[in-house]
C-alpha cells in the first residue's frame, strides 16, 4: 500500500508503539468502545479529517476509529505539540518504517505556519476526490476548529468568487489561510465547496473551538452539525481541569525546572482550566493570584482561598504568569516589561494571542535568546546595567503541549471516548428522514446517559464502588435506575 504523508521521521516508529501499548493501558474508555463497536463496524464508509494534537493519546484515538471502521487523514492542531514518534507509529501501522501501512498523519513538532495550513489543507484534500467527490472526507474531526474555519471561509470566498486581502486588525495566521484559499482557488474554485457538500458533521474538543460554532450556527452558517465534545462533563470538568492540574506543571518543570514551591504565580481566568492550574500550582507551594472577569467565578476563586487580584496590581509580585482564558490580548508587552527579573509566562489557553508575542517583538532593545526549543528568554535593556529579561514558553502557544506532552493518558481516554461516540452519533444518523433528524446543522452535546456511560468505562481501572439505586429510591427521586441521574440543567 502507498499513500501520502508528512512526519518528522520514520525510524521513530517503535519507540512511538511502545508508547501506544503502554496508553492503551491507561486507556480503558477507548479500549472498550473498540471491544463494544468492533465487531458491528459503526464508523465503516466514514473518512474522517482530523485535526487534533498529534499525540501519543492521539494516536490511540485515531486507531479507536479505524478499529471502528473509519479511514482517517490526520494533523495536528497545533505547530508544537506533535510527538514525533506518536506520529510516525501511526504512518507505519502494521507495516514497517520501509513499508508503512497505517493512516496518512501530515504533522510534526516545530511546523512553521505556513506549513501548518499545509497540513490542514492536506487533511481535508482526499485522493481522487477532486474528480469523484465520493472519494472526499465525509467527517471531521476538529480541536481549535481550524479545519472547520478553513473550510467555511473557503466556501463563503467560493460564493463570492475570490479571496479578499487580509486587513491590519486580522491576526497576522489569517493572512496564511487566505493564501491557501487564494491558491486553491485559482487552481479549482469550487474545491471546498465540493468538500463541504460531502461533510456530515463534526465534533468540537475544546471550548475555543465549540465557541467558533456556536458563532456560525448563530449567524446560520454552520454548513452541517456539530458535536460539542468539550461541554460533556466527563471532558471540561476533566480534561481541562485534571488534565491541566497534571500537564501545567509537567511543561512549567521541562522548560524551566523552576522550583514552584514559595514563588507568586499568577493564574489569569478561573474556568476549568483555570481551575486546575491554580490547583496544581498551589499544590506545588505556590502563592496563587488570580484574575478574572466573571465574577462568580471571581468569588469562586475567593472561597477557593485564592486572592483574587487584576493583573496591573500584581505584575511586580509575580514570578510565574499563566494565562487559561480563550480570550486575546490578556497579558500585553507592557505589563511583560514591568515584571520580575526571569519571571516566567506561558499560556495554556487554544491560541497564542492571549500573550502580546506581536507586541513583545517590538519592544525597544529587546532581544530574544534562545535557551531550548520552546523556551526564550526575552532580553529588556541589554547592555545598560539595568538588564532584565522573562522566560516565555512554547512562544506564547500550549505551554503542556509544547513544553511537554499534553494531558496524559487516563484523562483523555475520557474526553476521547466522547469524542469516538460523538462520531459515531453523527455518522450513523446521517441519513435519517426530514422531520426526524436528531442532528440538523446546530450544535449539540452528547446526551447525559452517554456521558454517564464515559464515566461508567473508567471505574473499574480505579477501582471504584458505585452504589445502586434501589429501585424505591429511583422511584422517590423521579429517576431510572440505570440513569441519567440528573438533569440537564445541573452543573457538577
Ligand atoms: P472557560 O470559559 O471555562 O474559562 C475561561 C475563563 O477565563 C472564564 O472564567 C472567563 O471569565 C475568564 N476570562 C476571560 N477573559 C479574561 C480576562 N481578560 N482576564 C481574566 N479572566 C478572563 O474555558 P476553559 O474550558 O477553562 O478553557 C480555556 C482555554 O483553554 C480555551 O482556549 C480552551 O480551548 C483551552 N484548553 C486548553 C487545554 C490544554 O490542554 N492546554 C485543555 C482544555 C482547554
Amino acid at each position: 500500500m502507498t499513500f501520502d504523508f508528512k512526519v518528522a521521521d520514520l525510524s521513530l516508529a517503535e519507540a512511538g508503539r511502545h508508547q501506544i501499548r503502554l496508553a492503551e493501558h491507561e486507556m480503558p474508555g477507548l479500549m472498550s468502545l473498540r471491544a463494544e463497536f468492533g465487531p458491528s463496524q459503526p464508523l465503516k464508509g466514514a473518512r474522517i479529517a482530523g485535526s487534533l494534537h498529534m499525540t501519543v493519546q492521539t494516536a490511540v484515538l485515531i486507531e479507536t476509529l479505524t478499529a471502528l471502521g473509519a479511514e482517517i487523514r490526520w494533523a495536528s492542531c497545533n505547530i508544537f505539540s506533535t510527538q514525533d514518534e506518536a506520529a510516525a507509529a501511526v504512518v507505519v501501522g502494521n507495516g514497517t518504517p520501509e513499508n508503512p501501512q497505517g493512516v496518512p498523519v501530515f504533522a510534526w513538532k516545530g511546523e512553521t505556519l505556513d506549513e501548518y495550513w499545509w497540513t490542514a489543507e492536506q487533511i481535508l484534500t482526499w485522493p481522487g476526490a477532486d474528480s469523484n467527490p465520493e472519494l472526499g472526507p465525509n467527517m471531521i474531526l476538529d480541536d481549535g476548529g481550524d479545519a472547520t474555519l478553513l473550510l467555511h471561509k473557503g466556501v463563503e470566498f467560493e460564493a463570492a468568487g475570490a479571496v479578499p486581502e487580509a486587513s491590519d486588525d486580522d491576526p497576522e495566521e489569517y493572512a496564511l489561510i487566505l493564501g491557501v484559499l487564494r491558491a486553491s482557488l485559482a487552481k479549482d474554485p469550487q474545491k471546498w465547496t465540493r468538500i463541504a457538500a460531502g461533510i456530515r458533521g463534526v465534533s468540537e474538543e475544546t471550548t475555543t473551538g465549540v465557541h467558533r460554532l456556536y458563532q456560525l450556527a448563530e449567524q446560520g452558517k454552520l454548513l452541517f452539525p456539530a458535536i460539542n465534545v468539550n461541554d460533556s462533563v466527563t471532558k471540561s470538568k476533566f480534561d481541562n481541569k485534571y488534565g491541566i492540574r497534571h500537564s501545567l506543571p509537567d511543561g512549567i518543570n521541562r522548560a524551566t525546572d523552576v522550583l514552584m514551591g514559595g514563588k507568586v504565580a499568577v493564574v489569569c481566568g478561573y474556568g476549568d482550566v483555570g481551575k486546575g492550574a491554580a490547583e496544581a500550582l498551589r499544590g506545588q507551594g505556590a502563592r496563587v493570584i488570580v484574575t478574572e472577569i466573571d465574577p462568580i467565578c471571581a468569588l469562586q476563586a475567593a472561597m477557593d482561598g485564592y486572592q483574587v487580584a487584576r493583573l496591573d496590581t500584581v505584575l511586580e509580585q509575580g514570578d510565574i504568569f499563566i494565562t487559561t482564558t480563550g480570550n486575546k490580548d490578556v497579558i500585553m508587552a507592557e505589563d511583560m516589561v514591568r515584571m520580575k527579573n526571569k519571571a516566567i509566562v506561558g499560556n495554556i489557553g487554544h491560541f497564542d494571542n492571549e500573550i502580546d508575542m506581536a507586541g513583545l517583538a517590538k519592544v525597544e532593545g529587546v532581544t530574544k535568546v534562545e535557551i531550548k526549543p520552546q523556551v526564550h528568554e526575552w532580553v529588556f535593556d541589554a547592555g545598560t546595567g539595568t538588564e532584565r529579561s522573562i522566560i516565555v514558553l512554547s512562544e506564547g502557544r500550549l505551554l503542556n503541549l509544547g513544553n511537554a506532552t499534553g494531558h496524559p493518558s487516563f484523562v483523555m481516554s475520557n474526553s476521547f471516548a466522547n469524542q469516538t461516540i460523538a462520531q459515531i452519533e453523527l455518522w450513523t444518523k446521517r441519513d435519517q428522514p426530514e422531520g426526524e433528524r436528531e442532528y440538523e446543522n446546530q450544535v449539540y452535546v452528547l446526551p447525559k446517559i452517554l456521558d454517564e456511560k464515559v464515566a461508567r468505562l473508567h471505574l473499574d481501572a480505579l477501582g471504584v464502588e458505585l452504589t445502586e439505586l434501589s429501585k424505591e429510591q429511583a422511584e422517590y427521586l423521579d429517576l431510572d435506575v440505570a440513569g441519567p441521574y440528573k438533569p440537564e440543567h445541573y452543573r457538577y
